[in-house]
């Protein structure tokens, strides 16, 4: 049989966290999707609606209360933090809202840190981490640190990043929430390229629909749940 093309696979996934008077507070409540290889999907919603809880159960960071999960086949719902931290390695790219750069080493530096565990030597690190830089354009400041660099350019680095572990899947949490809208258009048009150009699935957490806009799939959350999953309305009304 034909493998199935859906690389992520969320069922009646539900989420709960433990408050400080005791009991437990659910956040998500049976999320259920399915995201096939080569999409560009938003998950979209207002603040506290659950979208960075849902996308931390995507990225193998968290593991979800009940329902089931499974990235390319595999299930990773119960799996342990060490496992958990060999598929993000092996099959997710993130990029964040405030870069996550380590803003005392190089650029070039930052964007060897996912190589760190791959038993390259340190040659081939350094010609692949080149590699990306140039992808993303900034081959001419490998030597700087992030400090010396615009917003912009701080996240075209950390998308150097996030590729320099050949990801399947890259998932962007708020990626233009700290740039004003000439940069943030540049790297949603980059996160277009690089969807387009070399087929890599992307999925891109935002508050606005005129982030959203820039995908093909929008998946709006309200209070946990989904309200919407379809291609992009004209507008935001409805949602
Ligand atoms: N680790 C946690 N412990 C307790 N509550 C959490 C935790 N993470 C998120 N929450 C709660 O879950 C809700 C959704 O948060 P979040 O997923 O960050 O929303 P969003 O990213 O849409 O703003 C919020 O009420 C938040 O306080
Ligand atoms: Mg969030």
């Amino acid at each position: 049989m034909k493998e199935s093309k859906n690389i992520i696979s969320m069922n009646k996934i539900c989420k709960s966290f433990p408050v400080e008077m005791g009991g437990q507070q659910q956040v998500l409540f049976d999320l259920t999707f399915d995201i096939k290889a080569g999409e560009f999907v938003s998950i979209m919603g207002p603040s506290g609606s659950g979208k960075s809880t849902c996308m931390n159960i995507i990225g193998a960071l968290d593991t979800p209360t009940s329902g089931t999960y499974k990235l390319y086949n595999k299930d990773v719902t119960n799996l342990t933090p060490d496992e958990l931290a060999i598929i993000r390695n092996e099959y997710i790219g993130f990029v964040f809202q405030n870069f996550n750069l380590l803003p005392k080493r190089s650029v070039l530096d930052n964007i060897m840190l996912p190589l760190m565990y791959r038993g390259l030597p340190m040659d081939e690190r350094i010609q692949h981490a080149r590699a990306m830089l140039k992808r993303v354009g900034l081959e001419k400041f490998e030597t700087y640190l992030p400090t010396q660099l615009s917003g912009g350019m701080k996240q075209r680095v950390a998308i150097a990043r996030a590729l320099a572990g050949n990801p399947k899947v890259i998932l962007a949490d708020e990626p233009t929430g700290a740039l004003d809208s000439k940069m943030g258009n540049e790297i949603l048009d980059f996160f277009n390229k690089l969807n387009k150009d070399m087929g890599i699935t992307i999925i891109m957490i935002t508050h606005e629909f005129d982030i959203a806009k820039y995908s093909n799939r929008l998946i709006h959350i309200r209070d946990g749940r989904i309200n919407y999953d379809g291609k992009i309305p004209k507008d935001e009304k409805g949602l």
